[in-house]
């Protein structure tokens, strides 16, 4: 700065020095001539190098590094913010954002925990891996090894268990929630879209965590679950890639496994941060015609308020998650052996109990495919429901879909009850 910014000799000098302009500058190879460069005192004059050459540099100003320093930042946040000026705007943008309140504000948590239980999941599933080993001969040595040797390892696997089944029961909670408050509506299309991808993979992670354990329960329901598509045109050769074989395997067990630690997370990642993006970019929505009507009680901010409320759900939710763990922990069965017949009472996981009761009930010639044809249209409907709903996209009412959201919920709980009934009795 002292190069640039020459500091005027007292007295004679102007308030300000006017920044010299090169070819100004440029002569006075010897001495100056008397009176010419009064004004420059001799610490200001141009830096030896400079001088030696005859070549006077220009002061110039140079920008503030950090435009957002406020001097309330601490040294530390100063550090930072010198460093990281470039989001400064985006944290400016998040201390803005202001969450609606109204009587179903309530609903606006379980998106939050849904990424509470996430990342959970990652950290329990990093330990986990520290001991796991995904092969046909070790993967269920490995799993008791866990549950009995390893310190606070029962507890590991049983939180990683339980927050599985709570991320996911807390996804179907958020999805329905935003359905039946129409947030899917314009501007938030890709919103539902980039949610309902993130659900498509949390089931996935499900399915294909189930079979780690290599237990019994988790072969069998594997078996039976990667039959599924068999049925459909070109069904043989997805069960094929599922399978790495024509039956479950030690290969099927090595394509779980990179599927779940490896492509998953990675896709999670960004789907979940597109998701996220949004979430703060777009803002949260208020049902349709509660501004009108004044049911709007106000608006609280994201940061810290509404954040500080959801870090108590996620308090709640971590309390509960512990209490399942310890009181209801999960069997590990007994290790798989493909070569015995299939127990009775396989099932597949609760979150694929409607899916299964459909396929049950639709035991009849060319059944199963009309059940996968009608799932997959169901499915497709309700991921383009952000495009389909033209009502809700104007701001008006839209009871078909209200409709057609109870319908799809009570098709899904009235099944999985179904299963859940069918299932105890054989217990
Ligand atoms: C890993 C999965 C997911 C995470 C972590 C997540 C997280 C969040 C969070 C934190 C919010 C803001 C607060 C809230 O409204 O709850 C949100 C909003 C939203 N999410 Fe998700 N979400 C996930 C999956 C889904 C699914 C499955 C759907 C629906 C198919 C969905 C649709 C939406 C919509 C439409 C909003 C906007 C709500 C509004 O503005 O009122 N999300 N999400």
């Amino acid at each position: 700065m002292a190069e640039n910014t020459p500091k005027p000799a007292a007295g004679n000098a102007p308030a300000k020095p006017k920044p010299a302009a090169p070819r100004a500058a440029k002569p006075a190879p010897k001495a100056a001539a008397p009176g010419a460069a009064k004004p420059q005192a001799p610490k200001a004059a141009a830096p030896k190098a400079a001088a030696s050459s005859g070549v006077t540099k220009p002061p110039v100003d140079r920008p503030d590094p950090n435009p957002f320093k406020d001097s309330k930042t601490s040294a530390l946040g100063g550090w930072f913010q010198e460093r990281f000026y470039v989001i400064m705007p985006i944290l400016d943008y998040l201390k803005k954002k202001e969450v609606p309140k109204h009587r179903l504000s309530f609903w606006y948590y379980f998106g939050g925990l849904g990424l509470f239980f996430f990342i959970i999941q990652i950290i329990t599933g990093l330990l986990l891996l520290q001991y796991y080993k995904p092969t046909e001969a070790d993967a269920f040595a490995s799993f008791l090894f866990i549950q009995g040797e390893v310190p606070f390892g029962w507890l590991l696997r049983q939180v990683h268990a339980w927050s599985a089944n709570l991320m996911i029961l807390m996804l179907f909670i958020h999805m329905f929630s935003t359905f039946f408050m129409k947030s899917y509506r314009k501007p938030r299309e890709l919103m539902w879209v980039s949610g309902f991808i993130l659900l498509v993979l949390s089931l996935g992670f499900g399915f294909t965590g189930y079979l780690l354990p290599w237990n019994e329960l988790a072969f069998f329901a594997t078996q039976v679950g990667t039959e599924v598509p068999k049925v459909a045109p070109g069904g043989a050769f997805i069960v094929e890639i599922l399978r790495g074989g024509p039956e479950v395997s030690g290969e099927t067990l090595t394509r779980m496994f990179s599927l779940h630690v490896v492509l998953l997370p990675g896709l999670v990642m960004l789907v979940l941060a597109a998701h996220l993006t949004m979430v703060q970019v777009l803002g949260t929505s208020a049902p349709i015609g509660y501004k009108e009507a004044g049911l709007i009680k106000g608006y609280e901010k994201f940061f810290p308020t509404f954040l500080a409320k959801d870090g108590i759900g996620w308090l709640i939710g971590f309390a509960l998650l512990i209490y399942l763990a310890v009181m209801f922990p999960w069997e590990i069965g007994v290790k798989a052996d493909p070569l015995a017949s299939t127990p009775l009472g396989i099932k597949p996981e609760w979150y694929f109990w409607a899916q299964f009761q459909l396929l049950k009930d639709f035991k009849f010639e060319g059944g199963e495919l009309m059940a996968i044809i009608l799932f997959t249209i169901g499915g497709v409907v309700w991921l383009l429901v952000p495009f389909i709903d033209r009502q809700a996209s104007q701001e008006k009412k839209s009871p078909i879909f209200t409709i057609f959201g109870i319908l799809v919920l009570a098709f899904l709980l009235i099944n999985t009850y179904r299963v859940y009934a069918e299932y105890s009795i054989l217990k």
